[in-house]
Protein backbone atom coordinates (compact mmCIF):
# COMPACT_ATOMS: atom_id res chain seq x y z
CA UNK A 1 0.00 0.00 0.00
CA UNK A 2 1.41 3.26 -1.29
CA UNK A 3 0.97 5.10 2.07
CA UNK A 4 4.40 5.51 3.52
CA UNK A 5 5.22 9.50 4.50
CA UNK A 6 8.68 10.87 2.48
CA UNK A 7 8.73 13.32 5.31
CA UNK A 8 10.81 12.36 7.91
CA UNK A 9 9.28 15.17 10.36
CA UNK A 10 6.87 14.41 13.05
CA UNK A 11 3.30 15.25 12.19
CA UNK A 12 2.93 16.85 15.42
CA UNK A 13 2.65 17.03 19.68
CA UNK A 14 0.82 14.44 21.26
CA UNK A 15 0.49 14.22 25.12
CA UNK A 16 -0.65 10.60 26.38
CA UNK A 17 -2.26 11.05 29.58
CA UNK A 18 -3.25 7.24 30.82
CA UNK A 19 -4.59 8.06 34.11
CA UNK A 20 -5.52 5.47 36.32
CA UNK A 21 -6.77 1.95 36.49
CA UNK A 22 -7.65 0.11 32.92
CA UNK A 23 -6.23 4.03 31.01
CA UNK A 24 -2.40 2.61 31.22
CA UNK A 25 -2.87 -0.89 30.07
CA UNK A 26 -5.37 -0.15 27.40
CA UNK A 27 -2.66 2.81 26.50
CA UNK A 28 -0.15 0.46 26.29
CA UNK A 29 -1.88 -0.63 23.23
CA UNK A 30 -2.38 2.60 21.39
CA UNK A 31 1.90 2.43 21.98
CA UNK A 32 2.26 -0.83 20.08
CA UNK A 33 0.08 0.48 17.48
CA UNK A 34 1.85 3.69 17.33
CA UNK A 35 5.19 2.23 16.99
CA UNK A 36 3.57 -0.17 13.45
CA UNK A 37 2.28 3.43 12.41
CA UNK A 38 6.06 5.23 12.77
CA UNK A 39 7.80 2.22 11.81
CA UNK A 40 5.87 1.20 8.77
CA UNK A 41 4.46 3.98 7.20
CA UNK A 42 6.36 6.56 8.57
CA UNK A 43 3.49 8.25 10.62
CA UNK A 44 4.99 9.79 14.07
CA UNK A 45 4.71 11.57 16.47
CA UNK A 46 6.46 13.90 18.85
CA UNK A 47 5.11 11.97 21.78
CA UNK A 48 4.88 13.37 25.67
CA UNK A 49 3.14 11.52 28.98
CA UNK A 50 2.03 13.09 32.21
CA UNK A 51 -0.07 11.98 34.63
CA UNK A 52 -3.75 12.47 35.16
CA UNK A 53 -6.59 11.39 38.24
CA UNK A 54 -6.00 9.55 41.07
CA UNK A 55 -2.54 8.79 40.31
CA UNK A 56 -1.25 12.63 39.75
CA UNK A 57 -3.38 13.32 43.43
CA UNK A 58 -1.30 10.39 44.99
CA UNK A 59 1.92 12.00 43.53
CA UNK A 60 0.92 15.63 43.78
CA UNK A 61 -1.99 16.10 45.50
CA UNK A 62 -4.11 17.53 42.68
CA UNK A 63 -5.72 15.23 39.79
CA UNK A 64 -4.03 18.04 37.32
CA UNK A 65 -0.82 20.03 37.71
CA UNK A 66 -0.39 23.27 36.42
CA UNK A 67 2.59 22.02 34.26
CA UNK A 68 0.18 18.71 32.68
CA UNK A 69 -2.38 21.72 31.89
CA UNK A 70 0.37 23.64 29.74
CA UNK A 71 1.57 20.46 28.46
CA UNK A 72 -1.57 19.83 26.92
CA UNK A 73 -1.82 23.26 25.72
CA UNK A 74 0.92 23.01 23.89
CA UNK A 75 0.05 19.76 22.05
CA UNK A 76 -2.07 19.32 19.15
CA UNK A 77 -3.90 16.53 20.47
CA UNK A 78 -4.39 14.81 23.95
CA UNK A 79 -5.18 11.14 23.97
CA UNK A 80 -6.39 9.92 27.55
CA UNK A 81 -7.17 6.56 28.99
CA UNK A 82 -9.58 6.71 32.12
CA UNK A 83 -9.59 8.27 35.68
CA UNK A 84 -10.89 7.58 38.63
CA UNK A 85 -11.09 4.81 41.72
CA UNK A 86 -12.98 3.71 44.70
CA UNK A 87 -9.77 5.11 46.77
CA UNK A 88 -10.84 8.50 45.88
CA UNK A 89 -14.13 8.15 46.48
CA UNK A 90 -14.84 10.30 49.64
CA UNK A 91 -11.94 12.90 48.15
CA UNK A 92 -13.23 16.65 48.55
CA UNK A 93 -15.06 17.79 44.80
CA UNK A 94 -11.92 19.56 44.21
CA UNK A 95 -9.53 16.81 44.35
CA UNK A 96 -11.51 13.95 42.75
CA UNK A 97 -9.58 12.60 39.86
CA UNK A 98 -12.96 13.27 37.53
CA UNK A 99 -12.15 17.09 37.90
CA UNK A 100 -8.69 16.56 36.07
CA UNK A 101 -10.63 15.77 32.59
CA UNK A 102 -13.32 18.12 33.79
CA UNK A 103 -10.55 20.68 33.88
CA UNK A 104 -8.96 19.64 30.86
CA UNK A 105 -12.09 19.99 28.50
CA UNK A 106 -12.85 23.09 29.79
CA UNK A 107 -9.61 25.15 29.73
CA UNK A 108 -8.92 23.39 26.49
CA UNK A 109 -12.39 24.66 25.38
CA UNK A 110 -13.38 21.53 23.85
CA UNK A 111 -17.31 21.92 23.83
CA UNK A 112 -17.48 19.46 20.91
CA UNK A 113 -18.05 15.60 22.00
CA UNK A 114 -18.65 12.95 19.18
CA UNK A 115 -19.46 9.82 20.37
CA UNK A 116 -19.73 7.50 17.83
CA UNK A 117 -21.84 4.17 18.24
CA UNK A 118 -21.55 1.88 15.01
CA UNK A 119 -22.12 -1.53 15.40
CA UNK A 120 -19.02 -4.41 14.16
CA UNK A 121 -21.01 -6.90 12.29
CA UNK A 122 -18.72 -9.43 13.76
CA UNK A 123 -20.60 -8.06 17.39
CA UNK A 124 -24.16 -7.91 16.53
CA UNK A 125 -24.50 -10.63 18.63
CA UNK A 126 -22.90 -9.28 22.08
CA UNK A 127 -25.63 -6.70 21.70
CA UNK A 128 -28.33 -6.58 24.66
CA UNK A 129 -30.84 -5.94 22.28
CA UNK A 130 -32.17 -8.51 19.36
CA UNK A 131 -29.48 -8.78 16.02
CA UNK A 132 -32.17 -7.44 14.02
CA UNK A 133 -32.68 -3.84 16.05
CA UNK A 134 -28.43 -3.65 15.68
CA UNK A 135 -27.17 -4.78 12.81
CA UNK A 136 -25.74 -1.76 10.90
CA UNK A 137 -26.38 0.71 13.58
CA UNK A 138 -24.27 3.82 12.99
CA UNK A 139 -25.13 6.72 15.10
CA UNK A 140 -23.36 10.07 15.95
CA UNK A 141 -24.34 11.21 19.56
CA UNK A 142 -22.73 15.12 19.66
CA UNK A 143 -22.62 15.97 22.97
CA UNK A 144 -22.06 19.82 24.23
CA UNK A 145 -18.85 19.56 26.44
CA UNK A 146 -18.37 22.61 28.56
CA UNK A 147 -21.38 24.34 29.58
CA UNK A 148 -24.56 23.27 31.28
CA UNK A 149 -25.14 22.05 34.69
CA UNK A 150 -21.28 20.21 34.73
CA UNK A 151 -20.15 23.95 35.32
CA UNK A 152 -22.60 26.19 36.28
CA UNK A 153 -22.88 28.48 38.87
CA UNK A 154 -24.21 28.71 41.42
CA UNK A 155 -23.34 25.22 42.53
CA UNK A 156 -22.22 24.08 45.85
CA UNK A 157 -23.81 22.21 49.04
CA UNK A 158 -24.71 24.61 51.91
CA UNK A 159 -26.37 24.03 55.25
CA UNK A 160 -29.76 26.26 56.07
CA UNK A 161 -30.53 27.96 59.35
CA UNK A 162 -32.77 24.84 60.21
CA UNK A 163 -29.77 23.02 59.92
CA UNK A 164 -31.04 21.36 56.77
CA UNK A 165 -28.05 20.80 54.34
CA UNK A 166 -28.85 22.07 50.38
CA UNK A 167 -27.05 20.76 46.84
CA UNK A 168 -27.29 23.08 44.00
CA UNK A 169 -26.37 22.99 40.69
CA UNK A 170 -27.03 25.10 37.54
CA UNK A 171 -28.28 24.08 33.83
CA UNK A 172 -27.32 27.28 31.84
CA UNK A 173 -26.96 27.38 28.14
CA UNK A 174 -26.44 30.78 26.39
CA UNK A 175 -27.25 31.34 22.32
CA UNK A 176 -23.73 31.21 21.63
CA UNK A 177 -23.25 27.94 23.31
CA UNK A 178 -25.87 26.50 21.91
CA UNK A 179 -25.36 27.59 17.93
CA UNK A 180 -22.25 26.58 18.23
CA UNK A 181 -22.58 23.35 18.84
CA UNK A 182 -25.81 22.66 16.78
CA UNK A 183 -23.31 23.84 13.86
CA UNK A 184 -21.04 21.00 14.42
CA UNK A 185 -24.22 18.13 14.53
CA UNK A 186 -25.55 20.00 11.18
CA UNK A 187 -21.78 20.05 9.53
CA UNK A 188 -21.22 16.24 10.84
CA UNK A 189 -25.21 15.15 9.38
CA UNK A 190 -24.10 16.92 5.82
CA UNK A 191 -21.24 14.04 6.10
CA UNK A 192 -23.95 11.64 6.95
CA UNK A 193 -27.27 10.87 6.46
CA UNK A 194 -28.43 14.66 6.91
CA UNK A 195 -30.76 13.82 9.84
CA UNK A 196 -30.03 15.85 13.16
CA UNK A 197 -32.44 15.21 16.48
CA UNK A 198 -31.71 17.59 18.87
CA UNK A 199 -32.69 16.69 22.69
CA UNK A 200 -33.42 18.74 25.34
CA UNK A 201 -36.28 18.66 28.36
CA UNK A 202 -38.54 21.90 27.18
CA UNK A 203 -41.15 20.38 28.09
CA UNK A 204 -39.70 21.33 32.02
CA UNK A 205 -36.69 23.45 31.39
CA UNK A 206 -36.32 26.86 30.06
CA UNK A 207 -32.74 26.05 29.03
CA UNK A 208 -34.59 23.25 26.61
CA UNK A 209 -37.04 26.15 25.27
CA UNK A 210 -34.11 27.98 24.37
CA UNK A 211 -31.83 25.07 23.24
CA UNK A 212 -34.81 24.10 21.24
CA UNK A 213 -35.37 27.54 19.59
CA UNK A 214 -32.24 28.35 18.68
CA UNK A 215 -31.41 25.15 16.91
CA UNK A 216 -34.46 25.52 14.96
CA UNK A 217 -33.67 28.87 14.24
CA UNK A 218 -30.02 27.95 12.61
CA UNK A 219 -31.70 24.98 10.72
CA UNK A 220 -34.19 27.28 9.35
CA UNK A 221 -31.65 30.08 8.29
CA UNK A 222 -28.40 27.51 7.31
CA UNK A 223 -28.97 24.03 7.26
CA UNK A 224 -32.55 23.72 5.19
CA UNK A 225 -31.65 20.33 3.79
CA UNK A 226 -30.50 18.57 6.93
CA UNK A 227 -33.37 17.38 8.64
CA UNK A 228 -34.11 18.47 12.10
CA UNK A 229 -36.17 16.34 14.80
CA UNK A 230 -36.73 17.80 18.38
CA UNK A 231 -36.88 14.80 21.05
CA UNK A 232 -37.60 15.22 25.02
CA UNK A 233 -34.66 13.28 26.55
CA UNK A 234 -36.52 10.82 28.45
CA UNK A 235 -38.37 9.70 25.05
CA UNK A 236 -35.00 9.77 23.30
CA UNK A 237 -33.60 7.18 25.95
CA UNK A 238 -36.42 5.14 25.32
CA UNK A 239 -36.28 4.94 21.17
CA UNK A 240 -32.55 4.40 21.65
CA UNK A 241 -33.42 0.91 23.08
CA UNK A 242 -36.46 0.56 21.04
CA UNK A 243 -35.31 1.75 17.68
CA UNK A 244 -31.93 2.64 17.17
CA UNK A 245 -31.64 3.00 14.02
CA UNK A 246 -33.83 6.04 13.78
CA UNK A 247 -31.06 7.88 14.38
CA UNK A 248 -28.49 9.47 12.54
CA UNK A 249 -26.74 12.25 14.59
CA UNK A 250 -28.45 13.17 18.01
CA UNK A 251 -27.32 16.46 19.31
CA UNK A 252 -27.53 17.01 23.05
CA UNK A 253 -26.10 19.14 26.46
CA UNK A 254 -23.70 17.98 28.48
CA UNK A 255 -25.67 16.11 31.33
CA UNK A 256 -28.17 14.63 28.83
CA UNK A 257 -25.44 13.46 26.23
CA UNK A 258 -23.70 11.42 28.88
CA UNK A 259 -26.23 9.72 30.07
CA UNK A 260 -27.69 9.03 26.43
CA UNK A 261 -23.99 8.07 25.28
CA UNK A 262 -23.52 5.57 27.68
CA UNK A 263 -26.69 4.03 26.54
CA UNK A 264 -25.90 4.02 22.82
CA UNK A 265 -22.23 2.75 23.73
CA UNK A 266 -24.09 -0.63 25.34
CA UNK A 267 -26.25 -1.14 21.82
CA UNK A 268 -22.88 -1.87 20.35
CA UNK A 269 -22.09 -4.88 22.80
CA UNK A 270 -20.01 -3.20 25.61
CA UNK A 271 -18.73 0.39 26.65
CA UNK A 272 -15.36 -1.18 25.88
CA UNK A 273 -16.38 -0.96 21.90
CA UNK A 274 -17.05 3.44 22.44
CA UNK A 275 -13.86 5.87 21.70
CA UNK A 276 -14.56 9.73 21.66
CA UNK A 277 -13.46 12.51 20.31
CA UNK A 278 -13.49 16.19 22.06
CA UNK A 279 -13.02 19.59 19.79
CA UNK A 280 -12.45 22.84 20.30
CA UNK A 281 -13.14 25.94 17.71
CA UNK A 282 -10.98 26.21 14.80
CA UNK A 283 -7.91 29.01 15.06
CA UNK A 284 -7.14 31.33 12.63
CA UNK A 285 -4.78 28.30 11.01
CA UNK A 286 -8.22 26.07 11.74
CA UNK A 287 -6.30 23.97 14.01
CA UNK A 288 -7.79 23.01 17.19
CA UNK A 289 -7.37 21.78 20.18
CA UNK A 290 -8.52 17.73 20.22
CA UNK A 291 -8.92 15.29 23.36
CA UNK A 292 -9.62 11.73 22.43
CA UNK A 293 -10.40 9.50 25.04
CA UNK A 294 -12.07 5.99 25.36
CA UNK A 295 -16.07 6.56 26.58
CA UNK A 296 -15.53 3.72 29.00
CA UNK A 297 -14.24 4.55 32.92
CA UNK A 298 -11.40 3.58 34.32
CA UNK A 299 -13.06 -0.42 35.46
CA UNK A 300 -11.27 -0.66 38.74
CA UNK A 301 -12.41 -3.88 39.51
CA UNK A 302 -10.85 -5.64 36.37
CA UNK A 303 -7.59 -3.02 36.37
CA UNK A 304 -4.37 -4.29 36.48
CA UNK A 305 -5.43 -7.76 34.99
CA UNK A 306 -4.83 -7.44 31.38
CA UNK A 307 -8.61 -8.54 30.35
CA UNK A 308 -9.68 -5.27 29.48
CA UNK A 309 -11.00 -4.16 25.87
CA UNK A 310 -8.75 -1.88 24.28
CA UNK A 311 -10.91 -1.34 21.25
CA UNK A 312 -12.55 1.63 22.60
CA UNK A 313 -9.00 3.25 23.16
CA UNK A 314 -7.51 2.49 19.52
CA UNK A 315 -10.27 4.03 18.03
CA UNK A 316 -9.54 6.95 19.62
CA UNK A 317 -6.85 6.68 18.57
CA UNK A 318 -8.18 6.11 15.06
CA UNK A 319 -10.45 9.12 15.99
CA UNK A 320 -7.20 11.44 16.30
CA UNK A 321 -5.51 10.07 13.22
CA UNK A 322 -8.44 11.25 10.96
CA UNK A 323 -9.69 14.66 12.81
CA UNK A 324 -6.24 16.03 14.04
CA UNK A 325 -3.95 14.91 11.57
CA UNK A 326 -6.09 14.27 8.75
CA UNK A 327 -4.78 10.93 8.22
CA UNK A 328 -7.80 9.47 7.19
CA UNK A 329 -6.07 5.81 5.11
CA UNK A 330 -4.42 5.59 8.53
CA UNK A 331 -7.73 5.67 10.61
CA UNK A 332 -9.28 3.10 7.93
CA UNK A 333 -6.44 0.79 7.65
CA UNK A 334 -6.74 0.64 11.70
CA UNK A 335 -10.69 0.27 11.97
CA UNK A 336 -10.22 -2.62 9.15
CA UNK A 337 -7.54 -4.19 11.34
CA UNK A 338 -10.18 -4.11 14.21
CA UNK A 339 -12.65 -5.58 12.01
CA UNK A 340 -10.92 -8.27 10.92
CA UNK A 341 -9.54 -9.22 13.95
CA UNK A 342 -13.31 -9.33 15.48
CA UNK A 343 -14.16 -11.15 12.29
CA UNK A 344 -11.90 -13.64 12.89
CA UNK A 345 -13.54 -14.89 16.25
CA UNK A 346 -10.59 -12.99 19.04
CA UNK A 347 -13.02 -11.61 21.88
CA UNK A 348 -11.88 -9.57 25.14
CA UNK A 349 -13.75 -10.72 28.40
CA UNK A 350 -16.47 -7.97 27.76
CA UNK A 351 -17.54 -8.99 24.35
CA UNK A 352 -17.04 -13.35 24.65
CA UNK A 353 -19.35 -15.13 22.90
CA UNK A 354 -19.75 -19.11 22.33
CA UNK A 355 -17.48 -20.68 20.08
CA UNK A 356 -15.18 -17.64 19.93
CA UNK A 357 -11.94 -17.62 21.53
CA UNK A 358 -11.10 -15.40 24.46
CA UNK A 359 -8.04 -13.14 25.01
CA UNK A 360 -6.22 -10.44 27.31
CA UNK A 361 -5.95 -7.36 26.68
CA UNK A 362 -2.31 -7.51 25.00
CA UNK A 363 -3.13 -10.16 22.60
CA UNK A 364 -6.23 -8.54 21.38
CA UNK A 365 -3.12 -5.65 20.69
CA UNK A 366 -0.96 -8.40 18.84
CA UNK A 367 -3.78 -9.34 16.74
CA UNK A 368 -4.64 -6.31 15.41
CA UNK A 369 -0.87 -5.53 14.54
CA UNK A 370 -0.76 -8.53 12.34
CA UNK A 371 -4.01 -7.50 10.67
CA UNK A 372 -1.95 -4.18 9.71
CA UNK A 373 1.24 -6.27 8.74
CA UNK A 374 -0.91 -8.26 6.58
CA UNK A 375 -2.90 -5.23 5.13
CA UNK A 376 0.10 -3.25 4.23
CA UNK A 377 1.91 -6.29 3.05
C1 LIG B 1 -17.84 10.68 30.48
C2 LIG B 1 -17.68 10.44 31.95
C3 LIG B 1 -17.31 11.77 32.61
C4 LIG B 1 -18.48 12.71 32.46
C5 LIG B 1 -16.86 11.65 34.09
C6 LIG B 1 -15.71 10.69 34.26
C7 LIG B 1 -16.53 12.99 34.66
O1 LIG B 1 -18.85 9.88 32.47
O2 LIG B 1 -16.90 11.19 29.85
O3 LIG B 1 -18.89 10.33 29.94
O4 LIG B 1 -19.45 12.67 33.24
O5 LIG B 1 -18.44 13.51 31.54
MG1 LIG C 1 -20.27 9.32 31.02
Amino acid sequence: MALLRNDPAPLGKVLLLPGDGIGPEVMREVRRIMDWFARRQGIDFELGEGLVGGISYDRHGTPLTDEIMERAQAADAVLFGAVGGPKYDDLPFAQKPERGLLRLRKELGLFANLRPAKVFDALVDSSSLKPELVRGLDIMILRELTGGIYFGEPRGIETLPDGQRRGINTQVYTTGEIVRIAKVGFELARKRQRRVCSVEKANVMESGVLWREEVQKLHDAEYPDVELSHMYADNCAMQLVRQPKQFDVIVSDNLFGDILSDCAAMLTGSLGMLPSASLGAPDAQGKRKALYEPVHGSAPDIAGQNVANPIAMLQSFSMMLRHSFDQDAAADLLDGAIAKVLAGGLRTADIMQDGMARVSTSTMGEAIVRELDKAAA
